[in-house]
């Protein structure tokens, strides 16, 4: 089978992809006290790297200790210990010839107080979402609306958090503004309610966004790469479309195409569905107005689905197939008959068995 477009290289910034497909950040829920990931998540991470993915992101790294944490086990990197541990992951990662890029986030109204230190959780507005937490059983706490200077020290655990991705060797940051966390809880005027310079108009509901992507990119060396990953679906209250129409959603993308950035990673429940009423998905509404390179992920699981999202996409991502499946971008590459795998088959992400 020819190789296609696929495994044809893509220039990102200084770096040259050796193919278009990378592993989509998955949270393992793995540490302990310490903030670092068992070693068999590491393992896992380098083992995906060497059956010939070109990106590998982590999962997602909370960025204070404060109330950024919404999940128990989750990793921090902003200790030297932290740094140590993950920079023989990232080095192990480059030697496959492939790039490491750590994503990091604030879980905002979905941060679970108990597990974070602070015993705090903060939103853009004391707006809860309707759902029980399934880890507690209980319904999310109403948030503390954040002050400017709960906003302030929130922009530093971004900033210090991704110093530590750089000390550890990362070649690329991801900020994490999809899936109803703390950013994306800004930029949906669902769950902001302000009424003060960072709600209101997308511009304003932007602010703290641009804000974060400002503050990180002063810290980070020139040839380094930055994301952004955004989607239109949250954890909690799916049933809310997070952006109201196309309109309003390509605004976003155009005011963040603006920011400086190396590449937009859009996120979706299924690459091919159809989005806002329109004929088209969210990697086509999306290029309509950016001209940043696009990652594209969601139901991406053999070769046909790849190369199809590969129409509207520069890059494809795979979570559940590479969480399932270690030899899955060689199986691609053969254009062997894959599964789609379901939901509730990913919880093996969070048994402390080892994945292979
Ligand atoms: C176990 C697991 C953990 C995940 N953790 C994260 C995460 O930390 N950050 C993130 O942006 N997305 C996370 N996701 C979402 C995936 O990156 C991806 O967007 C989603 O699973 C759809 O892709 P898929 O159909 O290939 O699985 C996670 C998904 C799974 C299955």
């Amino acid at each position: 089978m020819s190789d296609g477009i696929i495994f044809s290289p893509f220039k990102l910034k200084g770096f040259t992809l050796k193919n278009r497909i990378g592993v989509a950040p998955m949270t393992r829920m793995s540490s302990l006290r310490d903030s670092i990931p068992r070693q068999d998540v590491f393992d896992f991470l380098v083992r995906r790297a060497k059956n010939g993915a070109a990106i590998v992101y982590t999962e997602a790294i909370v960025t204070d200790y404060e109330s950024a944490q919404g999940y128990p086990g989750q990793a921090r990197l902003v200790t030297q210990r932290q740094i140590d541990a993950w920079r023989p992951v990232v080095r192990a990662i480059q030697k496959e010839g492939s790039m490491a890029i750590m994503q990091m986030f604030h879980c905002g109204r979905m941060a679970w107080p108990d597990i974070n230190p602070a015993n705090r959780v903060i939103a853009p507005s004391d707006i809860a979402p309707k759902q029980i937490n399934p880890l507690t059983g209980e319904p999310y706490p109403v948030p503390d609306v954040m002050t400017q200077f709960d906003i302030d020290h929130v922009i530093f655990g971004f900033v210090e958090t991704a110093r530590g991705a750089i000390e550890a060797g990362f070649d690329g940051i991801e900020i994490h503004g999809a899936h109803g966390y703390l950013i994306n809880n800004f930029l949906s005027s669902y769950a902001n309610k302000r009424t003060d310079s960072y709600g209101g108009s997308v511009e304003n509901r932007f602010r703290f966004a641009h804000e974060v992507i400002q503050a990180v990119k002063k810290v980070m060396p020139d040839d380094r790469l930055l994301t952004f990953r955004i989607s239109n679906w949250g954890i909690a209250d799916m049933e809310v479309s997070l952006f109201n129409t196309k309109t309003e959603y390509q605004e976003i993308i155009k005011t963040l195409s603006k920011e400086p950035i190396d590449a937009i990673s859009v996120s979706t429940y299924g690459y091919k569905d159809n989005v806002f009423g329109t004929d088209r998905n969210m990697a086509q509404i999306t290029r309509e107005v950016t001209d940043l390179p696009l990652m594209i992920c969601g139901q991406i699981y053999d070769r046909d689905s790849a190369e199809d999202a590969l129409k509207h996409a520069d890059i494809v991502l795979s979570a559940k197939s590479l969480l399932l499946n270690p030899e899955w971008v060689e199986d691609v590459r053969s254009g062997k008959q894959l599964p789609l795998y379901k939901s509730e088959e990913a919880n093996v992400a969070y048994t402390d068995e080892p994945l292979p």
